[in-house]
């Protein structure tokens, strides 16, 4: 096992040598017991690319393995994320082997040393060059960047208790919105417990935990979920509206339904359909909705402590491509939502261009929504505002924007809903 990763001294920046070792004591175990595990992460290093990412590349060279404990699993994802979290702090030239020993060292140390990195060496370093003309590089956001990030899990008034009594490691969060919101810190495959199984909790970020809140669907009402994905957001959505009601979970990709699919039967949310929609103007149904919720594809800027290596594949071409498809998606989807309805705009991003110049194309182009406050609910500073904006660094999970319109009773539907069929 590793040591902890707290230390109550730091350790003063300055220039240094970047292969030197930081901190004797938190030296980490001989090469040889990691050998494997080192090995490993090479592969997954060598492999990952902007068309192949780490993550899945990583997915995949460890379902291969056999004989492998959870804890060595556990060692090679956390070598490959701190090295795509750390590689630019060594020469580009440096062997891919060393950078990946020392940023695996460098990722423990620092918890106790991140007051002392520089804001203009984070700046330099820790994200591309051109994220900065595109969002608010907050100095805590930088530092929060180089942290492992939180893994949380979304419980159920009814389960919360159990899943706290099974599994001690359980912290509750601090966002009073998402009150069934547990952060996990213990060493359990909770993928293969029980509970999981019987679907008393899911694996969901904490931002993710909240869009579904500020949602906050009723039991009987109608939704639309227009990329319903692999069903994250429309399993708390079933949740939240008792399995009553009915769901409509759009998505492009087939592959993603197939798999809300199994997710769903595992945690018993039966009251969704499901439908392929490419995202044109031709709309899965001609239903009118109580609510519409667009959980966009985005750059993913939101992501990037989880995911470092997104960081470096991603591009200000997808920030602008993307929010062009943003855009579309909500003129789209604005025609199914009955009057008096919501209509929730979320990405994983923190782009201005995906955020809220996307909101503002969108109000200049459809009539008949008006923005609908939001921020209360999360306890912000200006309660009537109808856009928030996440920041990791103050929930302790993923960054997310989301933006509430309702449809304004009495205005004209624009353009009349199409059936599929
Ligand atoms: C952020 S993900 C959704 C995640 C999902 N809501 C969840 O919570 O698990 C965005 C989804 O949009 C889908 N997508 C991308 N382009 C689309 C389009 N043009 N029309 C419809 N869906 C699209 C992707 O397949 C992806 O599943």
């Amino acid at each position: 096992m590793r040591p902890p990763r707290t230390r109550s001294q730091s350790q003063p920046a300055g220039q240094r040598d970047p292969f030197e070792p930081l901190d004797e004591r938190a030296a980490p175990p001989p090469q040889s017991s990691f050998s494997r595990i080192s090995s490993l992460a090479l592969q997954v290093l060598r492999k990952a690319s902007a068309e192949f990412p780490a993550d899945m590349v990583l997915r995949d060279i460890l379902r291969q393995q056999t004989g492998l404990g959870r804890d060595e699993a556990q060692r090679v994802s956390e070598k490959v994320f701190a090295y795509y979290r750390w590689k630019n702090w060594y020469p580009a030239h440096a062997a891919m082997e060393e950078v990946l020993e020392q940023a695996d060292e460098r990722d423990w140390r620092f918890v106790s040393q991140a007051k002392d990195l520089p804001v203009a060496e984070l700046l330099e370093k820790a994200i591309p060059e051109w994220a900065q003309r595109h969002l608010e590089c907050k100095p805590e956001w930088l530092r929060t960047l180089q942290r492992r990030p939180a893994l949380w899990l979304r419980t159920k008034e009814s389960t919360i208790g159990l899943v706290k009594a099974t599994f001690p490691d359980c912290h509750a969060g601090s966002l009073a919105l998402c009150p069934t919101a547990l952060e996990y810190a213990g060493p359990e495959d909770l993928f293969r417990s029980a509970l999981f199984h019987e679907g008393a909790f899911e694996l969901q970020d904490i931002a993710s935990q909240a869009v579904g809140a500020l949602c906050a669907p009723q039991p009987g009402e109608t939704w639309w979920d227009a990329c319903a994905g692999e069903g994250g957001k429309l399993l708390h959505l079933s949740d939240l509206m008792q399995n009553k009601g009915l769901i409509w979970a759009s998505d492009r990709a087939e592959w993603r339904l197939q798999k809300l699919k199994r997710r769903a039967a595992r945690a018993g949310a039966f009251n969704y359909r499901s439908a392929l929609w490419d995202g044109g103007k031709k709309l899965p149904t001609k239903t009118l909705f109580d609510g519409v919720l667009v959980d966009a594809p985005c750059s993913g800027i939101g992501t990037w402590q989880r995911n470092p290596h997104a960081r470096w594949t991603t591009t200000e071409t997808d920030v602008q491509e993307l929010a062009e498809v943003q855009l579309r998606l909500l003129r789209h989807v604005s025609r199914g939502v009955k009057p008096g309805g919501k209509l929730v705009y979320s990405v994983c991003t923190l782009s201005r261009a995906e955020t809220s110049e996307v909101c503002m194309a969108f109000e200049a182009s459809v009539p008949g929504f008006e923005p609908m406050p939001l921020a209360g609910e999360l306890d912000l500073e200006n309660p009537s505002a109808s856009q928030v904006c996440i920041w990791p660094q103050d929930i302790g999970g993923n960054g997310m924007f989301v933006a509430a319109w309702r449809r304004v009773v009495g205005t004209p539907v624009v353009g009349t809903p199409v059936a599929l069929s």
